[in-house]
């Protein structure tokens, strides 16, 4: 019988720090039944949206959203760490855990009324997801669903996100 998606997620205890699960999707990666687990299944879960663009946040949503994106016939949009966008953007601050940071996209990214898919690995907190939102809203485009490849129901991000459409492969109950 072959693997499912969540076996081949590897979890680390107490990385970065003490008390933390870390789940590692480099693993998930790395085995091409495993990456294809994670890109069709992301596909799937937005096979019957109407959308216009793929948007993802860097670093890990690059990973994901890029070949979604082909494989729905879509264009990608990165949200990029503050500095890394040749072009005009627009900026977003959010919280981490300690501090904040700042993501930023191409203001000529998306056109007003544009429907966007968020793809990312993970939904924690929901601050990336919804700092990437905050964006997309900017320009006038319309968040019509947000795809993960993993939750961490303890941490209730989906609470921060709940007047849109959230959808994960793997739910984890705890943080
Ligand atoms: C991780 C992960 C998600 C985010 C989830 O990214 O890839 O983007 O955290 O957490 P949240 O829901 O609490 O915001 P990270 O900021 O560690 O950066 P990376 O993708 O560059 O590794
Ligand atoms: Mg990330």
């Amino acid at each position: 019988m072959s693997k499912k998606l969540e076996e081949y997620v590897v979890t680390i205890p107490d990385f970065p720090e003490p008390g933390i699960m870390f789940r590692d999707i480099t693993s998930v990666i790395q085995d091409p039944d495993g990456l294809k687990l994670a890109v069709d299944g992301l596909a799937n879960l937005v096979k019957d949206t109407d959308f216009d663009l793929i948007v993802g946040p860097e670093s890990r949503g690059f990973i994901f959203g890029v070949p979604v994106a082909y494989l729905t016939g879509k264009g990608f949009i990165p949200v990029r760490k503050k500095g890394k966008l040749p072009r005009e953007t627009v900026s977003q601050k959010y919280d981490l855990e300690y501090g904040q940071a700042e993501v930023e996209i191409h203001v000529d990214a998306i056109k007003p009324g544009q429907k966007v898919v968020i793809v990312d690995d993970l939904i924690a907190t929901g601050g990336s997801a919804e700092a990437a939102v905050k964006l997309v809203e900017q320009l006038g485009g319309k968040v019509v669903k947000m795809i993960f490849v993993m939750e961490l129901a303890g941490l209730k991000g989906r609470e921060k996100l709940k007047d849109y459409d959230v959808e994960s492969l793997i739910v984890y109950e705890g943080k």
